[in-house]
Parts: structure tokens; C-alpha cells; sequence
């Protein structure tokens, strides 16, 4: 049943992509979430037996977590974690939902999201529209209550642009207290370009800060009784970041107990002759694919292989998935190809995977993580 509804989802659009394409590129994401609306809401009503892509070359334990296959779905395209079964639905290995910030906010003025086909790329000045974590927090978990999960749930974090930066820990605080409960990891995302000042949290004193209270709220938690157990916790890094700069957040990373590096966020670079032109905001898809891989490696190297990578940043094909994993990578994620390439891009990057792996003898995925990191 999955892989025929699968097929049917791409067929469906395949015959709509024209249409979309030539409207505003955030009006057509608001008709395709209304489709996959619909879609979330059937599931959770037949609550139809479905299991995500799995396979055991492809089964993996990450930060405590099993992962069915290693391609996720990036944080920002599921901004208030409504479709949580959607995505599994669609083959993804486990889902970024949000960001999510303290307080409901409605993001920077429109137009603020632009696709450039011809360079697959999207530009977006989004600012974190989002319904603030307390309604995030209610509605979600109405969701999980009616369904589980079939694979890992990742919540992204932010800080509320109200919030001045130096009250960030606090903010990321609340944040992680409503929506810690429903989630399987939570993500501290400080590399958002489209936040002012936010990507200053990257700096080790502001990033320790921001993970010690996280922690000491995770134990607070638990001890309580309203966490079962800690949750482990993300961070999702810049690809605008310097070797200097790499080194020392991967030490912070490794003192603070980080459970995985998500790696990277859209650049504000555009430091090539196809990017030149576009306008100001965070660039992702193709022309990031590079520089967001050169990231990995340098964390992969500091870390030692320590601690996990999930690697986001112009994956459009098995072979760029592939690449992010030998740079270092354990998972990936996905956005801009979604946009371009539509829902059968998760079962087809798995598919091909798992021919690089034959290709290469590999009888499973981690033999191959950071094999070309040098
Ligand atoms: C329209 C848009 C909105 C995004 N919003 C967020 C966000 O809210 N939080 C976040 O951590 N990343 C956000 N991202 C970044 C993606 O998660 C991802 O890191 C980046 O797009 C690179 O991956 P890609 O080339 O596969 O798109 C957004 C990306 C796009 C295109």
C-alpha cells in the first residue's frame, strides 16, 4: 500500500508541478499543505498499517535513537508539526519538525520565499513564522495521541525575535519544556540567517550557556516525572562558518554533552558567478550542496567521529546523500529537493543508496560514514 500511494503522490505531482511553479512559491506551499492536510487527516482516521522504508543495511542507532533509513526531513518546511505521518508516509527515515520559537510569531513581512529553478536553489527570509510552542505543543500532541510515530521525531528550536539576546537560554527554555515531552530529539537552532543576531548564539560563552540550561532543564524534567527519560539534543550549525570557529564549537559540542551536529543551515554567501545575483536571505539547494559538505568534513574531523552528523544542504540524488555520508554524515536531510523533485525523493535517494553501498561492498551504512573525511 505504501509504495503504490507513494507512486500515486509523485504522479499527482508530476501533473501539478507546472501550476505550482507559476504561482507565488508561498502560495503553492500553501495548496500543497492544504492536499497534504488532508492527507495527515485521513491517516490518522484509517490508521492504515504502514511502516516506513526500512532495510537492516540501512538500520542505525543515533544518539539512542533507531533510525529505519537515513534520509530525514529538514526543519522548516513542517514550521508548526502538523503532518508528522505524512512524512513517514513518504518514505523519510525521521522528521525535522519546526522551528518553533517561544512565542507565536508571523515571520518577516511577505514576499519573503523565492525559487530559482534554473540554479535549484530556493532563497527564503522566512523569520520563523510559526504558531508559538504552547499551541505547537497542544496540537501535536492531540496528533501523536490519535497515532504514533512510525519513525524518530526531531523538534527545531528557536529563539523568539522578541527576545532580546541576552534572555536567548531562558527562551529556548520554555520552548523545550512544552515540546520536550513530544519529541524524540530536540534541535537548538542558532544559525537561522533570517533572525537577527541569532547566528552570534554560535559563539562558545552564548552556545554553552543555551546547552547548560537545556540540560539542567532536561534533568529538572525528568525528575519531575514529566520526561521519561533526557532527551537527547541537537544543534544545527551555519555553513558561514570559519575553521577557527568550526574547532570551537565542535569543543563545545563535545564538553556539553551534544548528542549530534546537524550541519548546515542555508548560507548568506554568494561567492559564485550562478549565485551572484540572488537576492539577500538563506540560500539553500544546489549551490549550497559544497559548501554545506566541506562543513561535515571539518566537524567529522574534529569530532573525531564522536558524535553523529546530519548532514542537510543540496541533497537532490543518492550520490549527494552519499557524498555528505562519506564526509561524516550518519542521517541527511532534505528540503529544497522536495520542492523541486516532489514526495518520491526519499524512497528514490534510499533506493540508491543502497546501490552505492553493493557498489562498494559495504554490508552497512556506518562502514562507509566519514570514509572520505581526509
Ligand atoms: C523555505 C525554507 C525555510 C526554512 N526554515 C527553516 C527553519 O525554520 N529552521 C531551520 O532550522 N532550517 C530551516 N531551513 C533550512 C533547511 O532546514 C536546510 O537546512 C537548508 O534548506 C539546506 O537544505 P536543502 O538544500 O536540502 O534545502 C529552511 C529552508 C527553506 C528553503
Amino acid at each position: 500500500m505504501n509504495a503504490g500511494l507513494r507512486r500515486l503522490l509523485q504522479l499527482g505531482y508530476r501533473v501539478a508541478r507546472p501550476g505550482f511553479f507559476a504561482l507565488d512559491p508561498e502560495r503553492s506551499h500553501e495548496w500543497a499543505f492544504i492536499g497534504l492536510r488532508s492527507l495527515e487527516f485521513a491517516l490518522r482516521r484509517l490508521r492504515p498499517s504502514f511502516s516506513p522504508i526500512r532495510d537492516p543495511r540501512f538500520e542505525q542507532t543515533v544518539a539512542g535513537l533507531v533510525f529505519p533509513n537515513p534520509v530525514g526531513l529538514a526543519a522548516g518546511l513542517d514550521k508548526n508539526a502538523e503532518l508528522p505521518h505524512v512524512w513517514a508516509l513518504l518514505g523519510f527515515g525521521f522528521a525535522e519538525l519546526g522551528t518553533v520559537t517561544a512565542h507565536p510569531q508571523p515571520g518577516n513581512p511577505k514576499p519573503r520565499l523565492w525559487r530559482f529553478p534554473e540554479v535549484r536553489a530556493v532563497v527564503n527570509r522566512m523569520g520563523f513564522n510559526n504558531w508559538g510552542a504552547a499551541r505547537v505543543a497542544r496540537n501535536l500532541a492531540q496528533t501523536l495521541a490519535s497515532m504514533k510515530s512510525p519513525i524518530p521525531l526531531g523538534i527545531n528550536i528557536g529563539k523568539s525575535v522578541a527576545t532580546p539576546l541576552a534572555q536567548a537560554a531562558d527562551d529556548y527554555a520554555t520552548t523545550f519544556t512544552l515540546l520536550a515531552p513530544l519529541a524524540d530529539y530536540l534541535c537548538v537552532n542558532v544559525s537561522s540567517p533570517n533572525t537577527p543576531g541569532l547566528r552570534e548564539l554560535q559563539s562558545p560563552e552564548q552556545l554553552s550557556q543555551i546547552l547548560h540550561r537545556l540540560h539542567q532543564e532536561n534533568q529538572r524534567l525528568v525528575a519531575a516525572g514529566k520526561l521519561s527519560h533526557a532527551r537527547p539534543v541537537f544543534v544545527k550549525v551555519a555553513p558561514d562558518l570559519s575553521a577557527e570557529q568550526i574547532a570551537a564549537l565542535a569543543a563545545v559540542v563535545r564538553s556539553q554533552d551534544v548528542a549530534a551536529v546537524v550541519a548546515t543551515n542555508t548560507t548568506t554567501a554568494r561567492d559564485t558567478q550562478e549565485t551572484a545575483f540572488l537576492p539577500p536571505g538563506g540560500l539553500s539547494g544546489a549551490p549550497l550542496r559544497e559548501r554545506a559538505t566541506a562543513v561535515i568534513r571539518q566537524f567529522f574531523r574534529c569530532l573525531e567521529g564522536r558524535v553523529p552528523i546530519v548532514g542537510v544542504g543540496g541533497v537532490f540524488s543518492a550520490e549527494d546523500a552519499y557524498e555528505k555520508i562519506q564526509a561524516g554524515a550518519s542521517l541527511v536531510q532534505i528540503y529544497t529537493a522536495l520542492v523541486y523533485e516532489g514526495p518520491g525523493i526519499a524512497p528514490a535517494i534510499c533506493h540508491g543508496l543502497l546501490r552505492l553501498l553493493e557498489r562498494d561492498g559495504a554490508n552497512h551504512l556506518s562502514e562507509v560514514v566519514g570514509r572520505r573525511a581526509d
